[in-house]
């Protein structure tokens, strides 16, 4: 029975993750639009911010989970430093994006 009800929560965990929601559309996005300069896991590509001379900042930290959203979506429209704006998104798309970075910098 202990075995059954571990299963249980652990289902319901997974269920109430917000990776379940729209994962795959905003992973893809960031694998189109942001991987080569954050990498594939957001700690940022050496090769790019060489090339860039900047510095891309590790969007796994704390630090960046607590920015505010309003922070992370005029980085993403408006673009910061050396990262372009990203044009062409919806609200949506833009919406899961940052779902999506605050993933990256979750239990850390
Ligand atoms: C051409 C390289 C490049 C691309 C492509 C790029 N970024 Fe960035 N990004 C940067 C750099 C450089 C910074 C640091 C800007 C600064 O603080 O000067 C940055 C900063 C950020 C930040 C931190 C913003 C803040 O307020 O501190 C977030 C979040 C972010 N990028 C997310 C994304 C996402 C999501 C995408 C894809 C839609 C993306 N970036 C695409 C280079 C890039």
């Amino acid at each position: 029975m202990r075995v059954y009800t571990g299963v249980l929560t652990g289902l319901t965990l997974l269920l109430l993750s917000p990776l379940s929601y729209g994962a795959e559309g905003a992973k893809s996005l960031y694998t189109n639009r942001c991987q080569g300069c954050h990498g594939p896991d957001g700690k940022g590509s050496p090769t790019m911010a060489k090339a860039l001379q900047a510095t891309i900042p590790n969007l796994t930290t704390k630090e960046m989970g607590k920015k505010p959203d309003k922070e992370l979506l005029e980085a993403l429209s408006k673009g910061k430093g050396k990262m372009p704006p990203q044009s062409g998104l919806s609200d949506k798309e833009l919406k899961d994006l940052i779902v999506y970075v605050r993933d990256l910098s979750k239990g850390k």
